[in-house]
């Protein structure tokens, strides 16, 4: 009798795991994103099924959904946090919608020098800090990834601060960004990704800012006649998973996970530099975009009209953040 009951309560226990029912059906994670397969963050994803489902020996499927096809940039962080996908790697600056605004630190015009000012930040506590500032929103943190630093781009020059007034400039969902165009006299248009071509075709935007990889993969440069390699703020992403997904998955195949999500980070941020370079040339080469070259000058010129964002902006990321971030800096 007493083997009986172990013997069913262990058969009920074994049906409560998600992952139990069908033992030899693999667990599938369906990681969507919103940009293009041949750009950093589509690589990344890409070589990290190939890597997940090499090192779980096909008990894991990653099904890669990219270009928005399954969520847009709101709807995917909902679609995570509910189960309906259980990976992404939204844009840093997308956080602050889901109530964790001090990601928009990483928003800040010109608060990184360089890639190596980021790894700082982001392989430091203050990165892990505010990944762990995701697990109250069911949401756990696995690894930063870049893509780069961004250009401006519209259908007139914009050498100086000046150039910009009165234009509408798409923004992703971050007020830093907000303020950062109000700053330069624009008008923030804040849009999901996948809108932004057709929002520049129809003149419901008159401009943007993103990476030249995204630009170059969205064939930004057909409907933008003027682009500015300015540098000013960086995009990167946080690759993230459901929680609890990821908390009950075997404790073998989620450190076989964490392995290929490591190298995948590893691989993802080594050609990120590369392949920003590569998206700039090409457009270069089509001529249908004019690309400004700062000079010292103008670079300081924007950089004096974006610097009181970092005061303006530090109620909304929290002091503490800005300060944690300038330490890791040493500035
Ligand atoms: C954007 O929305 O402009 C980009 O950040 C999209 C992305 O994921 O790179």
């Amino acid at each position: 009798m007493k083997r009986l009951i172990t013997a069913s309560l262990a058969a009920a226990l074994f049906c409560a795991s998600p992952f139990a029912q069908a033992q030899d059906a693999p667990i599938i994670i369906k990681f969507s994103h919103v940009v293009a397969p041949d750009t950093p963050k589509g690589k990344g994803a890409d070589r990290f099924k190939q890597l997940a489902e090499q090192y779980t020996d096909g008990k894991v499927k990653v099904e890669v959904y990219p270009n928005s096809q399954l969520y847009k940039d709101k709807e995917e962080l909902e679609a995570l946090q509910l189960g309906a996908v259980q990976m992404l790697a939204p844009s840093l600056s997308k956080f602050g919608p889901l109530g964790v605004r001090e990601f928009e630190v990483f928003d800040l015009p010109y608060i990184f020098r360089s890639k190596e000012d980021l790894r700082k930040v982001t392989d430091g506590a203050v990165g892990k800090n505010l990944l762990d500032k995701l697990q109250p929103k069911g949401i756990t943190g696995l690894a930063y990834w870049d893509n780069g630093f961004k250009i401006m781009s519209a259908n007139r020059p914009m050498q100086t601060p000046d150039d910009f007034f009165g234009l509408k400039m798409r923004i992703q969902s971050s007020k830093v960004l907000e303020s950062q165009m109000r700053a330069l006299d624009a008008v923030p248009q804040m849009m999901a990704f996948s809108e932004v071509y057709q929002a520049m075709q129809t003149g419901v935007v008159d401009g943007s800012e993103n990476t030249p990889s995204n630009m170059y993969t969205q064939q930004v440069y057909d409907v933008q006649k003027h682009a500015t390699l300015s540098d000013h703020g960086y995009i990167g992403y946080a690759v993230i998973v459901n929680k609890k997904f990821w908390d009950e998955l075997p404790a073998d195949v989620r450190a076989n996970l964490e392995k290929a999500m490591n190298e995948a980070t590893l691989y993802a941020n080594d050609i990120a530099q590369q392949e920003n370079d590569a998206a700039l040339l090409a457009m270069q080469a089509t001529r249908k975009t004019t690309f400004h070259e700062m000079t010292d000058a103008e670079r300081q010129q924007w950089i004096e009209t974006l610097e009181p964002v970092h005061q303006e902006m530090a109620s909304r990321i929290g002091q503490e953040t800005i300060d944690a971030v300038y330490q890791a800096l040493g500035r």
